[in-house]
């Protein structure tokens, strides 16, 4: 008998501190940066977004959006055979943030690692859980992504600050014989390392180089389109399956113009789309799976659908998930 990994459950969690466009550009002007509420919409699709408060770190986000997702799944945290975290904003250098969101959810003993695939982290861990989970050594697994990316901005930029919020996502995935997850396809291109990246690093007790997010905003863009059609495509081919077939596309939420490039090329209408940019702006590793919990919680994903999530991020790393939810 085929064996699959199945979503039981969705969560997510979105700090109490919201800022509007409005909010932030108040802010930005007191440092003497200028930007509007109009530019922001009108180049990225953002109207508002949630930084965590001081005492927040990567891990409690994500504690509370797998609270969420196990409460969603019926389960509890003693059940779980794996805990895997997407981020690029961990707690601590060491260790992991997947061991402290596993102490903050009361359980000990299975296994959990982070994954570092920046805003394709959600797509990369999902991957590996459902490879774990097909080869018969896991039955239930907890993939989240989680990012405090308010940490590594420089308010001093206005081309970089105003994209990005906090938040965090969740997923329950679960062993069975019906589908499931049907393909996964991840990729990465080191070439591109320089393009998107905080080139920061910890050594001999201080923070060398410049640990704040740096990004070539148009070379980005033209990268994402082009892997994200091409990635799509890919799981597809491998489940025999058309983009007529698709219910709905989760993709990775930086800016709602990526979005809408990518929906034409798949020939998708943009009521297809889960678009939460608009409210969370991008939460990197988090995006995907706070869209998705989003999405099942309004009721607008059903069981039996067919969604397509797909990332890109720094690296440059990219990929899907194509399943039937
Ligand atoms: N407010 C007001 N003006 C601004 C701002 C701002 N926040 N930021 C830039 N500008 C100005 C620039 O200074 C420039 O002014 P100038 O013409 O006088 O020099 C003008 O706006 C245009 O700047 P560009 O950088 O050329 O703007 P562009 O149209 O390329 O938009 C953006 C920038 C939104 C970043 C775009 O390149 C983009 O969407 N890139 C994709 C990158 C992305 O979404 N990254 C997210 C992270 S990556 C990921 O998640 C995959």
């Amino acid at each position: 008998m085929s064996r699959y990994s199945r979503i039981s459950g969705t969560g997510s969690y979105l700090p109490a501190r919201r800022l509007t466009n409005a909010d932030l550009a108040a802010d930005l002007a007191q440092k003497g940066v200028e930007t509007s509420d109009e530019w922001i919409v009108e180049r990225t699709g953002i109207r508002a977004r949630h930084f965590a408060a001081a005492e927040q770190g990567s891990s409690d986000l994500a504690a509370e959006a797998g609270r969420r997702a196990l409460e969603a799944a019926g389960i509890t945290a003693a059940e779980l055979d794996l805990i895997i975290v997407a981020t690029s904003t961990p707690d601590m250098v060491f260790p992991s943030t997947a061991t402290m969101v596993q102490y903050k959810l009361g359980s000990a003993g299975c296994p959990a690692f982070d994954v570092q695939a920046v805003c394709s982290g959600f797509i990369y861990a999902l991957t590996v859980a459902d490879a774990m989970i097909q080869s018969g050594s896991v039955q239930r697994a907890l993939v989240i992504g989680s990012e405090v990316f308010s940490r590594i901005l420089d308010f001093k930029d206005r081309t970089t600050c105003v994209l990005f919020g906090d938040g965090a996502g969740a997923v329950v995935v679960e062993a069975g014989d019906q589908p499931g997850i049907l393909a996964t396809d991840i990729h990465a291109d080191g070439r591109h390392r320089d393009i998107l990246c905080v080139p920061g690093h910890v050594s001999g007790g201080s923070v060398l180089g410049d640990p704040v997010l740096k990004m070539d905003g148009q070379a980005v863009f033209k990268l994402a389109v082009g892997v994200l059609e091409e990635t799509a495509r890919a799981s597809l081919a491998k489940a025999g399956l058309q983009d007529s077939d698709i219910d709905w596309l989760i993709p990775h939420q930086a800016n709602i113009r990526i979005m809408q490039s990518t929906a034409r090329k798949l020939k998708m209408p943009l009521e297809k789309v889960v678009v939460t940019v608009d409210q969370h702006g991008n939460t990197s590793a988090a995006s995907i799976p706070l869209a998705l919990d989003v999405a099942v919680r309004d009721g607008r994903i059903r069981r039996g659908q067919l969604l397509m999530l797909e990332g890109v991020g720094g690296g440059f790393t990219w990929g899907s998930v194509l399943l039937r939810y």
